[in-house]
């Protein structure tokens, strides 16, 4: 667990305030960010890789909300960008277009002409046909297109599924077996300067060797750009790097990562890029709850109702992924349940069978590990509305985002 959430006196707290108070004061569903786990997962990425002449682009689909993005702009952070809606959070949280990056394999042509117009650091090509579009574009403008190239290295990083990006049999890239091709046509594209090559190859990726193995392709792919005249000033690695999820786990330490890969990255004639969310964001929020309803079928078993639900957090329906409950107060003894949502689908679950700390009708919990593709993943389902962040730092604690009202669920319609 992170050290900002921690309890005492048997409640739980974020950094110096108590989600009691907070669950009173604004309500539940409710999710709560501690600024300084930001801050700390900032410092210790950089540190780690600070033999590294580089950046680190946060991901901002990870996180999106502006308080989230500006703190780590403030801090020093790019920023890694997916849409033009992110594009647009980035610029009005304050990040500098010069250290805004832009991925996104079905990017439209208004969204590539929005990029260009503010002068970004690189729009991230996955396709031909894109790198083609982002041509015509940049000639209509005339703007010199700054792009990187994605490159599918072919490995296949172990994680969920729904979440391995480096294989030329997902969507994603351009396969590096067509480099060569690709490398030719773009360099008779004189409205485009190929300034990095990128790779992604997935998310909550423990085996730092893919990473090792995945550079070793994209530098081959660099001296081949090389030959063909062309300059690499950009390297980008991705992100995908762990935290844990369990109290106690063991995940892979970042450290472990920057000890394998700086050796290798250290040698490259170009400017690292880095691309985490889940790391920076993920352990930094939770949402706080309330326990509606408690029942038990004739087996016995027990079902804790409460009050956020999969259309608050969808990782455990759709990856089956683990988030710890804690109860807000601390009691004597356990409750094993299924612990779910008000939503009309089986799917609508935090965890199953799982012994937690006891909790009654109408006591407060907290699912942790929230903030990485939490809110940002979040939807209207049932006609719930998205519910209110709120962002603490030491005692000060900030309205990050109002609760949506009913009035704001239908206001689009005719
Ligand atoms: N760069 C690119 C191009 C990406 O597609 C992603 C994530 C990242 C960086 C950041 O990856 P991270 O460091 O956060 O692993 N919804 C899933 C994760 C989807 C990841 C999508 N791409 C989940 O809840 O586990």
């Amino acid at each position: 667990m992170d050290t900002f959430f921690y309890y005492k006196n048997s409640l739980l707290f974020c950094e110096s305030v108590s989600l009691l108070e907070l669950a009173k004061k604004f309500g539940t569903p409710l999710f709560v960010t501690s600024k300084q786990s930001l801050l700390e997962q900032y410092h210790r990425f950089e540190k780690a890789f600070a033999a590294l002449n580089h950046l680190t682009c946060y991901s901002v689909k990870a996180n999106y909300n502006l308080s989230v993005i500006r703190t780590l702009v403030d801090a020093g952070s790019g920023l890694d960008v997916n849409s033009e809606g992110e594009l647009y959070r980035a610029l009005n949280a304050g990040a500098s277009p010069q250290k805004i990056i832009m991925a996104g394999v079905g990017k439209t042509e208004a969204e590539i002409e929005y990029a260009l117009r503010q002068k970004i650091l690189m729009i991230k090509a996955e396709s031909l046909s894109e790198l083609k579009l982002i041509e015509k574009v940049a000639r209509r403008l005339k703007i010199q297109a700054s792009v990187g190239i994605r490159v599918t290295p072919n490995i296949t990083a172990e994680t969920h599924p729904y979440i391995s990006t480096g294989n030329a049999d997902e969507k994603f890239g351009i396969d590096e077996r067509l480099m060569e091709k690709t490398l030719l046509a773009v360099k008779k594209m004189k409205f485009i300067t190929v300034s990095g090559l990128e790779m992604h190859i997935g998310s909550k990726i423990s085996n730092p060797k893919y990473y090792y193995d995945a550079t070793l392709k994209l530098l081959e792919v660099k001296s081949l750009a090389e030959k063909l005249g062309i300059e690499i000033t950009h390297f980008d690695i991705g992100g995908g790097f762990p935290v844990p999820y369990h109290i106690g786990e063991q995940e892979t330490p970042i450290e472990e990562f920057a000890k394998m890969l700086v050796p290798l990255l250290k040698n490259i004639d170009a400017k690292i890029l880095f691309e985490p969310g889940r790391f920076m964001v993920a352990n930094a929020s939770v949402i706080v709850s309330k326990t509606l309803y408690i029942k038990q079928n004739e087996n016995g078993k027990k079902f804790v109702i409460v009050d956020a639900a999969m259309n608050d957090l969808i990782r455990p329906a759709l990856y089956g992924s683990y988030h710890e409950i804690l109860p807000i107060k601390k009691k004597a003894g356990k409750i094993t349940a299924d612990i779910v949502g008000p939503v009309c689908e089986s799917g609508d679950f935090f965890a199953r069978a799982r012994e937690i700390g006891s909790v009654q009708e109408g006591d407060y919990v907290a699912v942790m590990s929230a903030g990485a593709y939490g809110y940002v993943m979040s939807s209207n389902y049932n006609a719930r509305p998205r519910a209110a962040e709120v962002m603490v730092s030491g005692k000060t604690v900030r309205l990050a985002r109002k609760r949506e009202t009913l009035e704001q669920m239908i206001q689009n319609e005719r």
